[in-house]
């Protein structure tokens, strides 16, 4: 197989997580930070779940852009852009650019709209070329799916707070992945906690609750279309039910942050309630991992906290805002 560059797009502060499943990847080799060098097929990196994109990379020896309109260039430039629509279907592309709006920009749109087919939709185009300087040339990095990566096929159903893939994976990874484990998710939404867990494998019990009806309904569907069967979901209020003593090993949660679900006035009981509830629920030696924006507040618990010990804590980017996630042990 021919041997090509990519590169990975992923959340700021997922980029051990990423690296880690990397490192997993045989065949690749790392060029540095997210940058690898791979000859196996494109699918395995189309796989890669902690990627928010991947982008296969091509560099031209070219002072700037417009000399890419040379014969030698754009010939090399048409041939890699083939190569990535022979690896998925794209109805449009579009220019990520410094200078897009300028007339060597329109010019290179209509040799790719000739020779490769594809209608030119500078907004919303499926195939996303990125021009780029690196050192004293330039690069184009053309990502190799429509959407992105974390936009997942069995997402039918959104809601709001609802947690990008790629975090929700992070998360599990921080959690750790064992088969043994009877898996928690209080406060599960529309699922995408449960849904990443099944893709990691097997698990002893994979169970989720919400108090809302309509996140369980909307859960629920994103679950048919997942195709993993053995998750179970259950209406509950998590910090008012009685939950049974010790019946699960890791408990995932991403916690209202008092914006877009709950208030901040609310989360101040909820967050000490949570937490006396999950060391209730939890095993003897349970991981507990919590992803909020109300750092403050659960810091603060976490000072006066008995129950559950601070492992690790990192700061990550979701949906404009900078959360953190916590890994807790008891
Ligand atoms: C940030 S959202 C979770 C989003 C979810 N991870 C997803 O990807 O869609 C928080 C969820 O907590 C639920 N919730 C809030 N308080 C709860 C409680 N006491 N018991 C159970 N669920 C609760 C809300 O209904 C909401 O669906």
């Amino acid at each position: 197989m021919q041997e090509r560059v990519y590169e990975l797009e992923v959340l700021s502060g997922l980029e051990r997580f990423a690296r880690e499943e990397l490192s997993a990847l045989r065949g690749a080799r790392s060029l540095g930070e997210l940058r690898f060098t791979y000859d196996g097929s494109t699918r395995a990196v189309k796989r890669l779940l902690s990627a928010v994109a991947a982008y296969e990379v091509e560099y031209f020896d070219v002072p700037r852009p417009k000399a890419l309109l040379g014969h030698q260039h754009l010939t090399r430039l048409l041939r890699f852009v083939e190569d990535v629509l022979e690896q998925d279907t794209f109805k449009s592309f579009r220019f990520s650019a410094a200078g897009r709006e300028t007339a060597v920009f329109a010019r290179l749109a209509q040799e790719v709209e000739r020779a490769c087919g594809l209608r030119h939709d500078p907004k919303e185009g499926e195939l996303l070329l990125r021009f780029v300087r690196a050192g004293e040339g330039w690069e184009v990095l053309a990502r190799l799916t429509p959407r992105p990566l974390s936009a997942r096929s069995w997402r039918v159903c959104n809601m709001a707070g609802g947690l990008n893939a790629t975090l929700a994976h992070a998360m599990l990874r921080l959690g750790g992945v064992r088969s043994g484990d009877r898996v928690f998710n209080p406060m599960c939404g529309s699922g995408t906690l449960l849904i990443e867990r099944a893709a990691l494998g097997a698990s002893e019990r994979l169970v989720g609750a919400d108090v809302d009806e309509r996140a369980l309904e909307c859960a629920r569907q994103n679950v048919a279309v997942s195709k993993h069967q053995d998750i179970e979901i259950g209406q509950m209020n998590v910090v008012e039910a009685e939950l049974p003593a010790r019946a699960f090993d890791l408990i995932v949660a991403d916690l209202p942050w008092g914006d877009a679900v709950g208030s901040h006035a609310s989360n101040a009981e909820l967050y000490p309630a949570f937490l006396r509830a999950m060391a209730h629920v939890g095993s003897k030696n349970a991981r507990l991992v919590v992803l909020t924006h109300e750092v403050t507040l659960f810091e603060r618990l976490l000072q006066d906290e008995r129950r559950w010990t601070l492992r690790e804590s990192m700061r990550v980017y979701h949906g404009g805002h900078y959360p953190r996630m916590y890994l807790l042990t008891k």
